[in-house]
């Protein structure tokens, strides 16, 4: 189990505990979290489960695959720092504490 605090874009924090989500996107749809649509189901077609990784979990989280790469740049043109697709990280307990950012609107 990990416990993933989502900030939202109105900045309201919310602690979840995962019971067995396969990524964070798949935790946040369950919570109902604001501003990730997750429009593909996690199909990595949509770029609509994108978040901000707090500066302290990137090294752990690491960096977007080349297909989340191409996907990002596609939507916005460039790959901000910590920006991921929530779909594509895996939820291990090795997460457990894990602080991402909702942008308010698409990528920042
Ligand atoms: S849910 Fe569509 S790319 Fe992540």
């Amino acid at each position: 189990m990990a416990v993933v605090v989502f900030v939202t874009p109105a900045g309201e924090r919310r602690e979840v505990a995962s019971s067995g989500e396969a990524t964070v996107m798949h935790l946040a749809v369950r919570e109902d979290v604001p501003g990730l649509p997750a429009e593909c189901g996690g199909q990595l077609a949509c770029a609509t489960c994108m978040v901000v990784v707090a500066p302290e979990w990137r090294d752990r989280v690491g960096p977007p695959g080349e297909d989340e790469r191409d996907m990002i740049e596609d939507s916005l043109g460039e790959v901000p720092e910590g920006l991921r697709l929530s779909c594509q990280v895996p939820l291990t307990a090795e997460l457990d504490g894990l602080e991402v950012s909702v942008p308010s609107q698409p990528g920042y």
